[in-house]
């Protein structure tokens, strides 16, 4: 496909009032990404000789995604209608181009083919301009396509201005059209402001060049989804809902099992390899990439996440903006955030938080533990509930940890702080001195065994003739006998 004499229009400057929002319309998101962004991609395979994307409200972010895609921008101030949106391109134009695709942002479903097929039924077709149509079962709100005898456009009239005859037409205007540059101008510039809103329409321009003389012609797509447009949450909705049931469909094309596809949520970007099985309610986002043979388990969330093959994740956990390698184990429950990595065969159990860490190869920390601004090396163990204390109320300190580390449960590393390569950290410390390589660090107070204590508590409890929910072992600070008041000589006090 080329079209080195077409400049594609992008139509991207209005506010969407109807979706009553604070954000431009073309900036809200449907299948991972914005509308406006949608569009430009799917503009992008005709090779035409530029795409000018119409802005006005919320200009600057508008601009921030065209340019990011190669399109230029004008700016049209004020905001008066599709027609007026048209006219803020005119000088915009390089030399040598002849014809216009205009194409609104809010219609992020349409396909390059599509629109390819537009452009050459209307060079076709000898028309001064081609419209591409569609039939919808529920034409509301669409402008509705008024044929002329010659089965050509005559006019095409807004739902508001339409005749009870003309609203029952169900051909609509997708507002996509193809344009010869030659008499467009004039035609637009004399479209009046006679609506409800005072804005200049850009579908007027039909009746005027067709006054003219000029021949418009309708193109009808075979797919009436692709020219769906966007101007209320429902629709947006929808929208969204039709993305993710492509994207669904392309990752099985493509050899990816999806159990209950319609319960998961897959932005455009996500990449997935063969034989890799992702279970329901999966969310993968941004630009995650996930290799061959992976299985995704029920309820995870993956956002820009790197997945080597032969990855396990299981159920619910979420890994974000973070690298897992191969054969990696991950969850359930796990939570893998902010540039970590696990090495090749590292595993992360249930309740695992990691952050900005690197969990060496084949390095295991199986249960509720947290993992910040840590290196470990490979073949380390870390112990249940071992917790880097890397935040001392203004900086995030490092933890660095060897390799073939022993770190017992319920250890607490006091960043900044390192354990050698193969050293043992006895479970139960706290650590705030760097461990030495091979040697065996203990950090906890000494255990005290009172000798006897058991033949005493049951003498003392018998004596009392406490009732037995009154235990001076059981720590239960609501009852008279508890052990801080026996210690007080007051175990004798009544229970009320
Ligand atoms: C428009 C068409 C309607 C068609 C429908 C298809 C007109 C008058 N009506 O209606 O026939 O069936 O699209 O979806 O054209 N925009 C600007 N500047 C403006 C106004 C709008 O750039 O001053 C942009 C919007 O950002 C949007 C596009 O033009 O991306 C279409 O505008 P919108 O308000 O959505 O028109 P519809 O009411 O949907
Ligand atoms: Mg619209």
């Amino acid at each position: 496909m080329s079209y080195s004499d077409t400049i594609v229009v992008i139509l991207a400057a209005g506010k969407g009032t109807r979706l009553k929002s604070g954000v431009a319309k073309v900036l809200h998101r449907a299948g991972g990404r914005s509308l406006v962004e949608h569009v430009i991609r799917a503009c992008q395979p005709l090779a035409a000789r530029g795409t000018i994307v119409v802005a006005g409200y919320q200009a600057d972010p508008v601009r921030v995604v065209a340019e990011s895609l190669g399109a230029a921008t004008v700016l049209q101030e004020p905001l008066k209608g599709t027609g007026h949106a048209l006219l803020a391109v005119r000088e915009a134009i390089p030399p040598g181009v002849t014809r216009v695709l205009v194409v609104p942002g809010d219609a992020p479903l349409i396909r390059s083919e599509t629109l390819a097929a537009l452009l050459n039924a209307h060079e076709a077709s000898g028309a001064v301009a081609a419209v591409l149509t569609a039939h919808l079962d529920n034409a509301t709100g669409y402008g509705r396509i008024v044929r002329g005898s010659d089965r050509d456009v005559e006019a095409i009239v807004e739902e508001k201005t339409a005749t009870p005859g003309q609203r029952a037409i169900c051909e609509v205007n997708s507002s996509i059209y193809s344009f010869n540059l030659h008499g467009l101008w004039q035609a637009v510039e004399r479209i009046r402001p006679n609506n409800f809103h005072g804005e200049i329409y850009l579908t007027d321009a039909v009746a005027l060049l067709r006054e003219h003389g000029n021949r418009v012609v309708a193109v009808c797509s075979d797919d009436a989804q692709e020219v769906l447009g966007c101007n209320t949450r429902a629709e947006l909705a929808d929208l969204d809902r039709i993305f993710r049931h492509r994207k669904a469909a392309a990752l099985m094309d493509a050899g990816v099992t999806l159990y209950l596809p319609e319960t998961s949520f897959i932005d455009a970007d996500v990449e997935a390899g063969m034989d890799t099985v992702i279970q329901p309610g999966v969310q993968l986002l941004g630009r995650t990439r996930i290799g061959e043979r992976c299985t995704i388990g029920a309820g995870c969330v993956l956002m820009d996440a790197d997945i080597a093959d032969d990855v396990e994740i299981k159920p619910h956990s979420l890994v974000f903006n973070s690298r897992l390698g191969s054969g990696t184990g991950v969850g359930p429950f796990a939570h893998i955030r902010d540039g970590a990595e696990l090495r090749p065969g590292a595993r992360v159990g249930n309740f695992v938080e990691v952050k900005k860490s690197i969990v060496g190869e084949g390095t295991k920390a199986m249960h509720l533990t947290y993992i910040g601004d840590a290196t470990i090396g490979a073949g380390t163990n870390i112990g249940a509930g071992t917790i880097t204390c890397n935040y001392d109320g203004a900086r995030k300190n490092p933890t660095t940890i060897g390799d073939r580390v022993f770190i017992g449960s319920g250890t607490e590393l006091v960043a900044p702080v390192s354990v050698g390569s193969g050293a043992y950290v006895a479970a139960g410390s706290t650590i705030t001195e760097n461990v030495p390589a091979d040697s065996l660090a203990i950090a906890r107070s000494r255990q005290v065994n009172k000798d006897g204590w058991a033949t005493f508590r049951a003498r003392f409890l018998k004596d009392s003739a406490a009732p037995a929910t009154a235990d001076p072992a059981n720590g239960n600070t609501t009852d008279t006998k508890n052990p801080r008041q026996l210690r007080r000589g007051k175990g004798k006090t009544s229970a009320k």
